[in-house]
């Protein structure tokens, strides 16, 4: 709701010019710093995960992973993180995906996900959508099934949910404020 829009956005900072001339960051430590804010954001994922029959929710390193596991707890689900390549201890999944410049790698525990989990991805933002279109790649090769991507910020000058619409075929793509 628009109370919750509201709050959330006056603890989020405009750092101009970071990490680059011509970018304008969203710094979103006052909000983690704020625990009426933070309580508010996790409440609200939270019931996201209820209403999508989520059984898991997957964080997307690093921000991801401070958003979505207290969401998990809150809502009763376990965490599963989706790390940057190189990270995780066991036998993996990677997924390559398309930067500004070059390519990233993200990898997910093979064994982290079993069929019939249904998964809620939970990230900061969403900007051109490459790590997220990449985590629903690795859900699904995982065996699982996406419940929805859920993210605290879409930035709606980019062509983000346009770039996801394929790979999360019909499942929800939830942003909580739209900048
Ligand atoms: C940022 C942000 C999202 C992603 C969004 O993460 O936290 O995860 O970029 O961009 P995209 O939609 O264009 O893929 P980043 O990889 O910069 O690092 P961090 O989360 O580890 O800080
Ligand atoms: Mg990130």
């Amino acid at each position: 709701d628009q109370e919750l829009r509201t709050l959330l956005l006056s603890r989020i900072h405009d750092v101009p010019d970071y990490p680059k001339p011509g970018v304008t960051f969203k710094d979103i430590t006052p909000l983690l710093a704020d625990a009426t804010a933070f309580a508010a954001l996790t409440d609200a994922f939270a019931g996201l995960c209820r209403e999508y029959g989520a059984t898991k929710v997957v964080g997307l390193e690093a921000r991801g992973f401070i958003l979505a596991a207290p969401v998990a707890v809150r809502a009763g689900v376990g965490f599963v993180p989706v790390r940057k390549a190189g990270k995780l201890p066991g036998a993996t999944l990677g997924q390559a995906y398309a930067l500004e410049y070059g390519t990233a790698e993200i990898e997910l525990h093979a064994d982290a996900l079993v069929p019939g989990d249904r998964v809620l991805v939970i990230d900061d933002v969403l900007a051109t959508g490459g790590t997220a279109e990449a985590s629903l790649k690795l859900i699904r090769r995982a065996g699982a099934e996406v419940a929805g991507v859920a993210v605290l910020m879409e930035l709606g000058f980019l062509p983000g949910r346009e770039r996801l619409a394929g790979e999360l075929a019909g499942a929800p793509l939830e942003a909580l404020i739209t900048v």
